[in-house]
């Protein structure tokens, strides 16, 4: 890293905070020969981003909700990981949803006018070249690069664009009703203390969530990319198991950071590489155990795109490329749930029922296989097997991998199925090490298979199907991935 906005030179007066701090060593000559001899590099006439047809029927679908209010959808700031190191931004999700843009610090802004609203969206602009701001400031462009201008960001967006600087100052003198999606900006929040209350906002949040549900044909596009990459990601895995072998879970980690880095923007979660008895951790996150021939490998990961649309996808790997007998009949009940879950999936189905019927199976093999005394419809009915099967078999994906999350019961889990949903098909048998329920032979096995579906108008269909599923189309995949070498 170079070295602080402060340099070396002004030691008597040393800038602590490189953000926004100038240097006050700079000569009057430097700052001179720095405020000139610079070409102009603005951009005219760019395309509008892909999206921006779904983001303008997205904030009139707003307005049209909350006439005569204005509304507030921040991106988020930087966060410190570390004195003067930040964190990888992401944008808040109602934000990006709303404009496409994902630059931190961004707001937008949907003011009452007439009938419906105008929006603008309030970004930094471009460094100023005068006052010595782009190569002083922390956020200057020559050391984090180059910003849009507002009139580029206007072009690439459709949505017209302020300085965002001036933001905080009108807000708190604006009057009239206000809701804020809350938790992303404090220093907005703060300008709108007196004029919000919690309640307001959360509806916001909730109506924003609850919209997300059905996805128009940007985000379905958007959603297959995250699997195909994600599937991609996960041939690189089955390609380096020996290397993992050699080291830890952490080469799977990385492996699959790899492929989601240069092709999308990032993993959408933590990516889970459970080997051997960490399969039964659910968000097994830490990776920093051996991987053994013999053992299963619990892979659940996703490549986030560009646009912030998450994969959610698990595979139950046999480290060795074949499933001993038990890992097999494990497997293969997981994978019969999975099947009778998604089949469950259709349009007006409610949204409980691929759940319950991933979970029949589940407690009908449970009781076959003596682990829990039936008949079935006790073992369902007082949730044993919960005991194995640990959490519900799905939820809903998108932009956040757990999506919708703010949605009202009645509109999420206790909803109805419509076209556009796509949700994660997830069941799982988690025996834990130390289980002394269950045979000795079970202890420290876990499975999951999870799939993301794409609900229909006449049933669903599977985003992620190019990633065999079958134990023995698993097997074959694996030993052609490795002859592949
Ligand atoms: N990866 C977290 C989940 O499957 O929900
Ligand atoms: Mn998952
Ligand atoms: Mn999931």
């Amino acid at each position: 890293m170079a070295a602080d906005a402060a340099g070396t030179e002004g030691e008597e007066q040393p800038i602590k905070q490189r953000k926004n701090g100038l240097y006050p060593g700079v000569s009057d000559e430097l700052a001179e020969n720095m405020s000139t001899g610079w070409a102009d590099t603005e951009l005219h006439g760019l395309e509008p981003i892909p999206q921006a047809e779904q983001t303008a029927a997205r904030r009139a679908a707003l307005s049209a909700r909350y006439p005569g209010e204005r509304l507030v959808i921040p991106a988020g700031n930087l966060k410190t990981r570390s004195n003067d190191t930040e964190y990888s931004f992401r944008a808040s999700t109602e934000y990006a949803y709303l404009t496409g843009d994902q630059t931190e610090d961004g707001v937008l802004v949907l003011e009452p006018r007439g009938e419906g609203h105008s929006a603008t969206i309030h970004l930094l602009p471009r460094s100023n070249r005068e006052n010595g701001e782009f190569w002083l400031s922390g956020q200057g462009e020559l050391w984090v690069g180059r910003r849009h201008s507002l009139a580029e960001a206007e072009q690439l967006l459709g949505i017209p664009a302020e300085d965002v600087r001036e933001l905080a100052g009108k807000l708190s003198e604006a009057t009239g009703p206000v809701r804020v999606v809350r938790g992303h900006d404090a220093a907005i929040e703060a300008a709108l203390t007196d004029k919000v209350t919690a309640e307001r906002d959360e509806e916001l949040r909730v109506y924003l969530s609850e919209a997300r549900a059905v996805k128009d044909a940007f985000e379905i596009g958007e959603l297959q990319k995250a699997c195909d990459s994600t599937a991609r990601g996960f041939e690189d895995v089955v390609k380096v198991l020996d290397k993992a072998e050699a080291t830890s879970e952490r080469y799977i980690e990385g492996t699959f950071f790899l492929r989601a880095r240069v092709e999308g923007n990032d993993i959408g979660y933590g990516s889970i590489c459970a080997a051997g008895p960490h399969a039964t951790t659910l968000h097994w996150v830490r990776n920093d155990g051996p991987v053994r021939s013999g053992d299963l490998l619990l892979l659940d990961a996703g490549v986030e795109t560009h646009t912030l649309y998450t994969a959610d996808i698990t595979r139950t790997l046999p480290i060795s490329g074949r499933y001993t007998e038990l890992q097999r009949k494990i497997y293969d009940a997981v994978y019969e749930a999975q099947e009778a879950g998604i089949a469950a999936v259709r349009p007006g189905a409610k949204y409980r029922d691929f759940h319950d019927a991933a979970q029949r199976v589940l407690a009908t093999k449970l009781v076959e296989w003596g682990l829990v005394e039936g008949p079935v419809e006790r073992v369902l009915e007082l949730g044993l097997q919960r005991r194995w099967t640990l959490h519900g078999t799905g939820h809903m994906l998108g932009m956040d991998v757990h999506d919708c999350a703010a949605a009202r019961t009645e509109a999420y889990v206790d909803g109805t199925l419509e076209p556009g949903m796509c949700l994660t098909v997830e069941p799982g048998l988690y025996f834990q090490a130390d289980d002394l329920t269950v045979p000795e032979e079970y202890r420290g096995i876990g499975v999951r298979i999870e799939d993301d579906i794409l609900v229909t108008k006449d049933g669903n269909r599977n985003l992620s199907a190019a990633l065999p599923r079958r134990a023995d189309e698993v097997e074959a995949w694996m030993a052609s991935l490795k002859n592949d070498k």
